[in-house]
């Protein structure tokens, strides 16, 4: 595994199909695909990449500005493709390199960027690297790619400290000779030592490899936990936990001062193309500090969760959105805004829940509204009761998903769409145990059941054995609803959920304006009324009871209109005439 440093090259020639407006990310729709759930073109069970470029037609109606890529990479699947095992090459059970250059020149063609996912804490421990390591002697230069230590107790039988993985269950794992590495996430992925120059020439000539393919920009996974500082003697858990609430800087395990340095040299590659390439951090830190992620001399853009966290709520979501755009503003980032992704509970479902409780559905800390892994608490609580169907109103969930997105959709900034929820999908919580492929349930049995209830393979038509998805059993079970929620059942049906996702977004291009909004004040504080620099105009009703609209000629409405009023649960947008 050679390492090439950085080379400091003027600015290239734009990469074919890469051109444009260096600016395009700052208000882009993106939209996330979990490769192995969304299309499987060789009826093997699994996504694959023949299967997304067969789906850009679908891309390119749906109108989304660019795609993101959860892992393709080869995998041994014990963290959903997060664990990788070669980060310059595609799963061969998802396609090779070449059909990778066919979607991406297809997705270019259709007028969409590409973004892909990159791993850097951990690698798989199918990793090459981390085979060498397991082979090599204790204290050599193999074993210092990875954080390996001797353990505790008088043969070193004890672990190196009481440390917790994200996933449950204890961070460090003993090798054979003795020797214990750290594992932040499952014990298949071992993490980096990030102090170790190679790692970070490995990792420059990874982004180089996929920026030279054509990928416009690049999503961080836990970016914030690259470096760590592990000087002796390593502090408890307990006193890790009330580390983390400082937000300083000088927490040992995560959101490192010191991390940013590696996000500068990333910058410094990505400005060597035309247009740089962008990257988005996802980092589960405390709002005070994630404009570090998004400055511009860093990674640009950070994702936001506050949304994604908060209840079905006016005045949360006013607060989230003026906090966020000021930050953006401070900071020169866009603002990014989701409500779904492969980590967390369905939108539409966690809506329909009866026990949303503000700042503590996303696995959030409740004092700082933090988390590391973003699994819904509720919806957790939820599947882990099996999911009962009494405790979910799936229509009112639908509803304010609907509404929610609206909402989204007309804010300044960019918008993460997950695969499936133009579909108004739900989560599926009846998987049984044998079918489950979470780490997070295998770690924590009876305690936590997972995020497989997102990642379920789309339904394309109602006709089994998959619903379109391919032509055998998918490799997650199905539901029976799916039919109803398939994407040709819905193609035709002017008021479906994919039929308002495809307007909103085809309206959201030829709206967009400055990355500003003005609030209206108005009488109804279960109201949000916004006005967009051109008179683009949002108001959702987060009310139980219909709400005056103001003037303007209405565009789209989550529902219809009752009377020219705004229904309860519900978002209209309007023009000025
Ligand atoms: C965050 C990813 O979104 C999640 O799916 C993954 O399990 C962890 N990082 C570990 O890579």
């Amino acid at each position: 595994m050679p390492s090439s440093p950085l080379s400091v090259l003027p600015a290239t020639a734009a990469t074919p199909g890469t051109s444009g407006d260096p600016t395009w990310w700052r208000q882009a729709a993106v939209y996330q695909i979990y490769p192995r759930s969304f299309y499987d073109a060789n009826a093997d069970g699994l996504g694959d990449i023949r299967g997304i470029t067969a789906k850009v037609p679908y891309l390119k109606e749906l109108g989304v500005d660019a795609v993101w890529l959860s892992p393709f990479y080869p995998s041994e699947l014990a963290d959903g493709g997060y664990d990788v095992a070669d980060y310059r090459n595609v799963d061969p059970r998802l396609g090779t390199l070449e059909d990778f250059d066919e979607m991406a020149a297809s997705l270019h063609g259709g007028g969409m960027k590409l973004i892909v996912d990159i791993v850097p804490n951990h690698s798989s421990d199918q990793h090459a690297w981390f085979q060498e390591a397991l082979a090599a002697e204790p204290g050599s230069p193999a074993r210092a790619r990875y954080i390996f230590r001797d353990g505790q107790g008088t043969n070193g039988e004890l672990p190196p400290s009481d440390w917790t993985s994200i996933f449950g269950g204890p961070a460090w794992t003993q090798v054979p000779d003795g020797q214990w590495y750290l594992h932040l996430f499952a014990s298949e992925q071992p993490d980096f030592n990030w102090d170790n120059r190679e790692i970070r020439d490995d990792f420059l000539r990874t982004l180089r490899f996929w920026s030279d393919r054509g990928v416009d920009g690049f999503r961080i996974d836990v970016a914030h936990a690259l470096m760590k500082d592990l000087s002796e003697p390593l502090p408890s858990q307990a006193e890790l936990e009330r580390l983390e609430k400082l937000h300083n800087g000088t927490n040992p395990l995560w959101d490192r001062d010191d991390v940013h340095g590696i996000y500068a040299e990333w910058r410094t590659l990505f400005n060597e193309y035309n247009p740089p390439r962008t990257a988005v951090a996802e980092a589960w830190v405390d709002p005070t500090r994630r404009a570090r992620y998004a400055s511009p001399a860093g990674l640009g853009q950070a994702f936001n969760f506050d949304l994604l966290m908060a209840d079905f709520d006016a005045a949360s979501f006013e607060g989230i959105v003026t906090k966020n755009l000021a930050e953006a503003q401070a900071t020169g980032a866009s603002s990014t805004w989701v409500f779904s992704n492969h980590d967390v509970v369905r939108h539409a479902t966690r809506y329909g829940l009866p026990r949303l409780v503000a700042g503590a559905d996303c696995g959030a800390d409740p004092d700082d509204g933090i988390t590391q892994d973003g699994i819904s608490q509720d919806g957790k609580a939820w599947l882990l009761a099996g999911g009962p169907e009494a405790e979910l109103d799936r229509e009112l969930g639908l509803r304010r998903a609907r509404a929610a997105t609206l909402f989204m959709l007309g804010l300044p900034g960019s918008a993460y769409l997950y695969q499936g929820e133009e579909l108004g999908l739900h989560e599926v919580a009846d998987i049984p145990a044998a079918e489950r492929q979470d780490p997070t349930f295998f770690r924590n049995a009876g305690v936590e059941v997972g995020r497989d209830g997102c990642r379920v393979p789309l339904p394309w038509t109602p006709a089994r054995p998959a619903f379109g998805f391919g032509d055998v059993q998918a490799h997650l079970p199905q539901p029976e609803w799916f039919a109803g929620a398939a994407a040709s059942a819905q193609d035709t049906d002017p008021v479906s959920t994919l039929n308002l996702y495809r307007k909103a977004l085809g309206l959201r291009r030829s709206l967009q304006s400055g990355e500003t909004l003005e609030w209206v004040p108005n009488a109804n504080p279960t109201v949000l009324h916004f006005v967009r620099p051109n008179g683009w105009t949002v108001v959702t009703n987060f009310g139980d009871a219909d709400a005056d609209l103001p003037e303007g000629a209405v565009v789209l409405a989550s529902v219809p209109l009752e009377d020219g009023l705004l229904p309860a649960a519900a978002t209209a947008w309007l023009v000025q005439p």
